[in-house]
């Protein structure tokens, strides 16, 4: 069968400005929390490699973009890093950054890859964080002032802005699970500091389109469809909606709607965790929607209802209204642990269009992590990775049909453009097109999935 794509489908990757850029000695970057971190606790992070070690981007961004070509790139996204453009989080714009951000750019449009860029990909200004971070209303202002100053600077080129990459992220990493700084365990907080990632994008929002530029604004959610275990039994089904309100509609809903699901504010009143709010706030959120949405997709959410008794804290948890548990027919990520399900894409999608009014939309990540993946390189030292292509596919083919049935989705993204440095996973999972040799000075190598991406991208689709 043909799987073919509508004229101008975007064909891209997505990568972030922390995990690619690398420090270079005099660039003028201040640190975020991810240096800060990596200073206290080496030993966090996978093999000890930490955030200054990334794929050095900074200065090898011509010969990577020349990459991105080669495997068809169409679209690209990155991040800009706040404490590189702004060392200090507010105050004094580093012109270093600037330069490389535009030469980035112009590099980007010179070769006909249409830069897609984001504001924040969990990397909070380190001086910022000392004041709270995401807790503060003076960081959301900072946060509103750094947006103005990149639309300001790079607005006349990109016209994809997105104010975050998965803001649920930093409040499970940061604030309940501790897989991120500052690695606290603080049900109240983590609302508050959500809170406040939705009231920094809608200001970003506000001062986007009061600017008149030509082009779009929107946000990155990564979305874990919430399954029941069993669609008969009203608790499961009860504990699989609470699931999806806590880490889908949570953010999604003051995005599109401008409105907070009103399940989740009730049962957060009751436990006495609403953030710190004003009635200005939820006006000014409730104006100022997104143009368009991204949609990670990686693994959905298997959902019951709570039957341990185990308790990740004294005091309330999302934890405490369901448990995980393991569908039988399960198909597994065997080099990542993660489940494989493609259909949780296709009905991602569906969401959109049936919940969200159909939104213009687009699959910002995507992606297969493997460990170990030099044990696939062939004899030209090029990586097999048949797995990938797979993967893809067969996620491509969920979208196609989504396509079919009406869904306003503009194009695909896989994580990521090269292999690169994953938080405290650092360089644990690959995910990319082209690998990169730690071992030979970050070598870059394009992986059969690249050369095979090309062709779906030259084609706008495939034959499968
Ligand atoms: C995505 C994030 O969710 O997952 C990326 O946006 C991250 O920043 C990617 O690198 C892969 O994560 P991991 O933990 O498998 O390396």
């Amino acid at each position: 069968m043909k799987y073919e794509f509508p004229a101008g489908f975007w064909w891209g990757s997505a990568a972030s400005g922390p995990q690619t850029e690398g420090t270079i000695p005099g660039d003028g970057k201040g640190a975020s929390i991810w240096d800060h971190w990596y200073e206290q606790k080496p030993e966090l992070f996978f093999n000890q490699v930490g955030p200054e070690d990334t794929s050095y981007v900074y200065n090898r961004y011509k010969e990577d973009i020349a990459l991105m070509k080669k495997t068809g790139h169409t679209t690209f996204r990155t991040s800009i890093q706040w404490s590189r453009l702004i060392p200090d989080g507010v105050g004094a714009v580093n012109p270093e950054a600037v330069a490389f951000y535009n030469s980035y750019i112009d590099e980007l449009l010179a070769n006909d890859i249409e830069p897609f860029m984001n504001l924040y990909h969990f990397d909070m200004p380190l001086s910022l964080q000392q004041k709270g971070g995401w807790e503060s209303k003076e960081v959301v202002d900072a946060y509103a002032d750094y947006a103005r100053i990149c639309f300001e600077l790079f607005g006349d080129r990109v016209k994809k802005w997105f104010t975050h990459n998965e803001p649920i992220v930093p409040v499970e990493g940061g604030y309940l699970y501790q897989f991120h700084y500052p690695s606290v365990v603080d049900m109240k907080k983590a609302v508050q500091v959500a809170y406040h990632e939705t009231l920094a994008s809608a200001k970003a929002i506000k001062i986007y389109h009061e600017m008149n530029l030509d082009g779009q604004i929107g946000i990155i959610l990564n979305l874990t469809p919430s399954y029941p275990r069993n669609e008969n039994d009203p608790e499961d089904v009860k504990a699989a909606r609470l699931a999806d309100a806590f880490f889908n509609r949570s953010f999604l809903d003051p995005a599109i709607k401008g409105t907070f699901p009103e399940d989740l504010v009730s049962l957060l009143k009751e436990l006495d965790y609403l953030p710190e709010y004003t009635q200005s706030e939820l006006e000014l959120i409730k104006q100022n929607t997104i143009d368009i949405l991204g949609i990670n997709y990686y693994q959905p959410r298997r959902i019951m209802k709570k039957e341990s008794t185990e308790r990740l804290s004294d005091k309330p948890m999302p934890d405490d209204y369901f448990d995980n548990y393991i569908w039988p027919e399960r198909k597994m990520n065997p080099y990542r642990g993660w489940e494989i399900y493609e259909k949780g894409i296709y009905d991602c999608l569906i969401n959109v269009r049936d919940n969200y009014g159909n939104l213009p939309c687009f699959i910002s990540e995507n992606g297969m992590g493997v460990e170990g993946e030099e044990r696939y390189i062939n004899a030209d030292g090029r990586i097999e990775d048949d797995y990938r292509i797979e993967f893809v596919q067969n996620h491509l083919k969920y979208v196609h049909q989504a396509l079919q049935e009406g869904c306003n989705v503009k194009g695909y993204h896989m994580w990521t453009c090269m292999d690169n440095w994953s938080w405290t996973n650092a360089y644990k999972n690959r995910y990319g097109f082209i690998a990169v040799d730690l071992a030979d000075e970050g070598k870059r190598t394009i992986k059969k999935s690249g050369y095979w991406f090309k062709e779906v991208s030259d084609n706008n689709g495939f034959d499968a």
